[in-house]
């Protein structure tokens, strides 16, 4: 049995679109009631250790999607509570949705880092996915404000995002076909990186890119109200871009799809 955690998440949603019509598959979420396929459902809640053994009973192959949203503690405490669970329960292979090595910089790395040796320490058989940052995340980053303006802080940094869709594709050939995958760790960034006047010019013709500093940044998205700890999250995103750590593209996603990743361009300007 695949069981595939985070369902209703966008990435989780998509695995199980590409998993379905398999009798062989459950989906796993907070929120069962949200969910309305062919596919059997079992409420999985990493906040709720208690209920896991039995949320990972008879799993052979869980695919782990990180519960990325909070600070560094909350999101180890998580997935420490459903590797735990799923050493008890006996789970053949998991399957974890990692972030790409070039993301160390990134504020959030470290809960990857993390869960990735809490892996090769278990007795668990395991996979890691190193996701490329999502093109779509790119695309929110660098909107352009009303009048045409990409002010989004990259300087000349590129960065290798990926359709999301892709790494959803990835996730259900390696959870299939999990064996072909023990002990592997795949880096899944994409095959051309993009910058702030790539993006502009994709946007249109009256676009510009006049990249602002990561001060105006972070007042701006201070601004919003989003949760405190998303403020160095999006801040360090643009950092790490514009640093060069991002850039690096790769070849790995291609080989493991058996096809051509979709063009970053594309995803971000038709998501
Ligand atoms: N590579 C990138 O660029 C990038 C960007 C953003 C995030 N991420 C990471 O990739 C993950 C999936 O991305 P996404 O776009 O699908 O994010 P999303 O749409 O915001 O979904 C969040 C996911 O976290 C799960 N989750 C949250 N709290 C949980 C808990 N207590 N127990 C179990 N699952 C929990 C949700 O599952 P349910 O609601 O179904 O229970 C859902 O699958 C994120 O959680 C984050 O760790 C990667």
């Amino acid at each position: 049995m695949i069981l595939v955690t985070g369902a209703t998440g966008a990435l989780g949603a998509l695995v199980s679109e590409r998993l379905s019509g398999r009798d062989d598959v459950v989906l796993g979420t907070r929120a069962p009631e949200r969910l309305r396929g062919t596919s059997p459902v079992r409420r999985i809640d990493f906040d709720a250790p208690d209920t896991l053994a039995e949320g990972f009973a008879g799993v052979d192959v869980l695919l782990l999607i990180s519960a990325g949203y909070g600070e560094d503690d909350t999101v180890i405490a998580r997935h420490e509570a459903a590797i735990a669970a799923a050493e008890k329960a006996g789970v053949g292979h998991v399957v974890y949705t990692s972030l790409t090595a070039d993301g160390d910089h990134l504020p959030y790395a470290l809960p990857h880092r993390w869960t990735e040796r809490r892996l090769r320490d278990s007795a668990l058989t395991w996979t890691i996915l190193r996701n490329g940052l999502y093109a779509e995340l790119l695309a929110l980053l660098t909107a352009p404000s009303p009048d045409g303006t990409v002010t989004a802080p990259l300087g000349d940094g590129r960065a290798a995002v990926v359709a999301r869709a892709d790494l959803a594709d990835a996730a259900a050939l390696v959870v299939t076909d999990a064996p072909a995958h023990a002990g592997r760790v795949h880096e899944l960034v994409g095959e051309h990186a993009v910058g702030g006047a790539d993006l502009a010019r994709a946007y249109g013709a009256h676009v510009r890119y006049e990249p602002g500093t990561l001060a105006e940044a972070r007042a701006g998205i201070t601004a919003l109200g989003v949760e405190a700890f998303q403020v160095p999250m999006l801040v360090g995103t643009y950092s790490a871009i514009a640093a060069g750590f991002l850039g690096r593209t790769g070849g790995e996603l291609r080989a493991l799809l058996g096809r051509a990743p979709r063009p970053a361009i594309e995803a971000i300007t038709s998501p």
